[in-house]
């Protein structure tokens, strides 16, 4: 919680919450664009296309029509359909609205263009007119003398997500720029300078007041591009020996480390809220089922540690998986590597990575490390799942083994009786999101050919949304666990009382006194359909009628056919007799005490 609250905060205090971009999953509202210009980023010349001859009004909206070859020629529209079909709206989205023309033609500049290099305030950013070629700006953009569309910059950008990784960038930044100073790649004076500037950018996004700007692409230019404003050319120099693609890498499994810590300790609190209401059930009697039918007696602090030794292995596979994300790819840079003599060791040290990526092709572009959190967190899902799906059988009133707190349900807007189990319902519907981001993950990297691609930009909404999508339900699991679940024992009792739950016991007696277990079973089998025949559980049998299966059978039977002495007697390591479910508990406590 600690660590995920405080990368979140990064983004909470943007102008882009990770709320508002919810109302339009992703995607940020499209700014709007005045008429001129949104005709001319339809036509947006191809490269290598030669320039249109001038064409007269009406021809250019029919190009703005995009006709496809072949189809057959448009009836004349009127002017205003046309333009409806130039701006594209899609269906549902929102109309835009209209904004004033410079502000227009700074979505449609080459993002590194945008802002001279000198400027001392990216906010302030003057483009060049639309029309001026892009001039070049030492960065990528210098090869490029085309204007980027809204739409390319929009679907090329990441900062509305990826600004996230800022605490992590900032962090691989220091630690990159202190390396460089000390094998004397840049000097000590720059790395001073690189420090001061990356401090005051800190303060800015804490504090509300960085400007993210789409035309900047992603976190990182963001960063470098206020980090030269500040501190000048110190600021260009801090990408020597790097590039974004060992960059993002570092960054990622950063904040994934942030994140797992951050999430084993939610999980180690849920945990102990299982304990301790476990520990108040060991001898609760319920029903215990497979098929979903009543199979033989357990106690509900049994059940409930169950759900615990899911959650321990979940912890490990986190604890597991965190091993092979604490490895340093910075250093690889681009895909090969880099000439300067950088120190990768000292970097990993410094960033507390336990060591350094082995293969620099590999470390850019494998996002294993993402895929093994999301195969973990997908586990703990459908854990987590499970559990939900049977809080909301319980709570069901033909069950009644629990009451779930009013602040986890809601009512009904037609029918007044209703208590609706929506936490539970959609804690199981959050393990379908977890599981498709898994999936997402898997696609997104399979036949990716070596070594980065830009594919690998889409890994972070769906890495993102899983650690949130998992802080609130282990939060809210936790809650629920603690504070708002009362287990309705005599409910749990009698419907213990009611499937014949004992008749293993009763085949266990039998075959104690020499019968042959699968006859012990043909003969309980024979009386419990007695006893459906006389609608009652097995032990309330009558002793004749029950000798009337067996001559073995005695008045002791009804030691084994109780529900407290069939759970008694399951009393080894893994059993349910009460015992055995409060040293479970102990063991448990006791294992994660050291644990935050
Ligand atoms: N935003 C990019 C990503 O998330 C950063 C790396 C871009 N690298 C590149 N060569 N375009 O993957």
């Amino acid at each position: 919680m600690r660590v995920a609250g405080a990368a979140s905060a990064i983004v909470d205090k943007q102008p882009h919450t990770r709320k508002a971009n919810k109302s339009a999953p992703g995607r940020p509202k499209r700014e709007s664009v005045p008429k001129r210009e949104a005709r001319r980023v339809v036509l947006n010349r191809a490269p290598g296309r030669p320039k249109r001859e001038s064409v007269p009004k009406r021809g250019a909206r029919r190009v703005v029509l995009n006709r496809a070859p072949g189809r057959p020629k448009r009836e004349s529209v009127p002017k205003r359909e046309a333009r409806r079909v130039v701006l594209n709206r899609a269906p549902g989205r929102p109309k835009r609205e209209s904004v004033p023309k410079r502000e227009a033609r700074r979505e449609v500049q080459h993002p590194m263009s945008a802002a001279p290099e000198s400027s001392s305030d990216p906010d302030s950013a003057k483009p060049p007119s639309a029309a001026t070629p892009v001039p070049p700006s030492g960065t990528w953009s210098g090869r490029f003398s085309e204007p980027m569309s809204e739409r390319m910059q929009r679907f090329n950008a990441s900062i509305d997500f990826d600004r996230r990784l800022a605490h992590a960038d900032i962090a691989g930044s220091r630690a990159h720029a202190q390396m460089l100073a000390e094998r004397g790649i840049i000097t000590h004076g720059d790395a001073q300078a690189i420090e001061r500037g990356l401090a005051q950018i800190e303060g800015e996004i804490a504090r509300g007041e960085f400007t993210w700007q789409r035309a900047f692409e992603d976190v990182h230019f963001n960063i470098e591009r206020r980090l030269t404003a500040l501190v000048g050319d110190a600021g260009k120099r801090l990408h020597t020996a790097r590039s974004r693609n060992d960059q993002v890498a570092t960054d990622l499994r950063l904040w994934l480390r942030e994140a797992i810590d951050a999430l084993v300790v939610q999980l180690v609190a849920l945990r102990r809220a299982l304990h301790d209401l476990a520990a108040g059930h060991a001898d609760s009697i319920m029903p215990g089922f497979t098929h979903l039918q009543v199979a033989q007696p357990v106690t509900f602090g049994h059940h409930l540690m169950a759900y615990d030794a899911m959650l321990a292995r979940d912890i490990e596979r986190f604890a597991d998986c965190r091993k092979r994300v604490n490895r340093l790819p910075l250093g690889s840079a681009a895909l090969a590597g880099t000439s300067y003599p950088i120190d990768r060791e000292r970097v990993a040290r410094t960033l507390g990575f336990d060591s350094v990526t082995a293969n620099s092709l590999d470390a850019v572009s494998d996002r294993d490390f993402a895929i093994e959190f999301e195969a973990a967190a997908a586990l703990v899902m459908v854990h987590l799942s499970r559990f939900a799906e049977e809080l909301v059988l319980w709570s069901n009133p033909r069950f009644g083994f629990v009451t779930l707190a009013d602040r986890f349900c809601t009512g009904s807007s037609i029918m007044p009786q209703k208590k609706n189990p929506d936490v539970p319902e959609l804690v199981r519907g959050k393990s379908a999101r977890v599981i498709g981001h898994l999936t997402a993950l898997l696609v997104l990297m399979k036949a990716q050919p070596l070594a980065y691609n830009k594919d690998n930009q889409e890994d972070k909404e769906p890495l993102f949304d899983t650690v949130d999508t998992l802080a609130d339900v282990l939060a809210i699991v936790t809650d629920l666990v603690a504070t708002g679940l009362t287990a309705n024992v005599e409910r749990m009792r009698a419907a213990a009382h009611e499937g014949h739950a004992t008749a293993t016991d009763l085949a266990d007696y039998l075959v104690r006194k020499g019968v042959a277990f699968r006859d012990a079973h043909e003969v309980v089998a024979r009386a419990v359909r007695e006893a459906e025949a006389r609608q009652c559980d097995l032990a309330a049998l009558p002793l004749d009628a029950l000798q009337r299966f067996s001559p073995l059978i005695d008045a002791d039977v009804f030691g084994v056919l109780t529900l407290d002495g069939s759970v008694a007697s399951r009393d080894h390591i893994g059993g349910t007799a009460p015992s055995r479910v409060r040293a479970a508990i102990d063991a448990a406590r006791h294992e994660i005490g050291s644990k935050t």
